[in-house]
């Protein structure tokens, strides 16, 4: 049979780094409320002139360079964004022209905070039928274009990024045992839409809108659906949370994190943590841990990886993978 294995990851973070401190003038937090309740300590924030789509092709590029790969080798782009540049084309479409790619066909996935979990189980499903050998998988958000600055509850959880992973088909036997993508779970439950949305859009006001999240309510499902979704994806693999070397969690807040690796039975040092650095970054926040976990050499061939997210939809979901 057919697996997608990883050949390469890239990430890309913008130039500004704004602290905790910088919003304790602005609203009324502090640097040690957000610490404690969500392990966030800083964030990137894109500049002014840049777009999500030139987040992506710095990680594409990155991706690329450490996969050994030149963009016309890649059969399609897949990335996973909310804060698209433009209601249309995808970023999909502008990421393949800014890495100078004329062949192949792009396209965007839109499941929030769980888009890169979506994303790697469709580019998985491309592969293994046949329909592509290399595809690149990007989350790249702007997520600082859609904050209510006056909102202490949502804008100081929030940063810019894009990580990316180039898949690429190999030969397997069909066991657990393989390299690749090993299975994926994937949920959603659009009654839940109230809990984390974002109140504007194309089709309802003509605006972009602005985040809006029940946080507190949000955080329950997530300590209730992740674990589940990663025993379920452990599963289909034909795994167990003892096999985990990695576990490669959406960084929303450390908190949420520490329970999920809790349920799991897995100590923290089998976890990788960015949430401090980075922040929410939502669907670029598993490829940038991924990519950073990569560039310091953690990760080693042959282990069992699991990527787990949730967010707006609600949508969640896991991908279990041999590196
Ligand atoms: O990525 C998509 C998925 N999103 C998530 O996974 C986020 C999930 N939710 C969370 O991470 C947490 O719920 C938050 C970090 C958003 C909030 O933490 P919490 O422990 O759930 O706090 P809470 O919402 O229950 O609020 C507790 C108190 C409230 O004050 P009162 O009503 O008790 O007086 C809030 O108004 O904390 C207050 N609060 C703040 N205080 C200082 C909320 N935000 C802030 C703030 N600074 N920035």
């Amino acid at each position: 049979m057919r697996r997608a294995i990883v050949r390469g990851t890239g990430h890309y973070l913008p130039e500004r780094v704004v602290e905790n401190s910088w919003f304790e003038d602005k609203l009324d937090t502090s640097d040690e409320w957000i610490r404690a309740r969500t392990g966030i300590e800083r964030r990137h924030f894109a500049a002014e002139e840049q777009r999500t789509s030139d987040l992506g092709i710095l990680a594409g590029r990155a991706a690329l360079e450490n996969a050994g790969l030149s963009a016309d080798q890649l059969d399609a782009v897949i990335v996973a964004t909310s804060t698209p540049d433009l209601t249309f084309p995808s970023v999909a479409t502008m990421v393949q022209a800014g890495l100078g790619m004329r062949r192949g066909f792009a396209y965007d996935i839109q499941a929030v905070c769980a888009g890169f979990v979506y994303a790697l189980a469709n580019a998985d499903a491309m592969i293994r039928a046949g329909l592509a050998e290399r595809v690149l998988v990007i989350g790249a958000e702007t997520f600082s274009r859609i904050m209510d600055w006056t909102d202490r509850g949502t804008c100081v959880l929030f940063g810019d990024g894009a990580g990316a992973v180039v898949l690429e088909a190999a030969e397997a036997e069909g066991a657990s045992s393989d390299r690749g993508i090993l299975a994926t779970d994937l949920n959603s439950d659009g009654q839940y839409r109230d809990l984390l949305y974002v109140d504007g859009g194309v089709a309802s006001t003509g605006t972009a809108g602005h985040l809006r999240m029940q946080g507190n309510l949000v955080f329950r499902h997530a300590v209730e659906k992740l674990a589940d979704t990663a025993h379920h994806a452990l599963d289909k693999g034909g795994l167990g949370p003892e096999d985990v070397d990695w576990l490669v969690p959406h960084q929303a807040n450390l908190r949420i994190i520490e329970a999920t690796a809790k349920r799991m039975q897995l100590p923290m040092d089998k976890v990788v943590l960015t949430v401090a650095d980075h922040g929410n970054t939502s669907a670029a926040s598993i490829p940038l841990a991924l990519s950073v976990a990569n560039a310091q050499g953690r990760i080693k061939p042959g282990q069992v990886l699991v990527a787990e997210a949730i967010g707006g939809g609600l949508a969640w979901g896991a991908v279990v993978l041999r590196w």
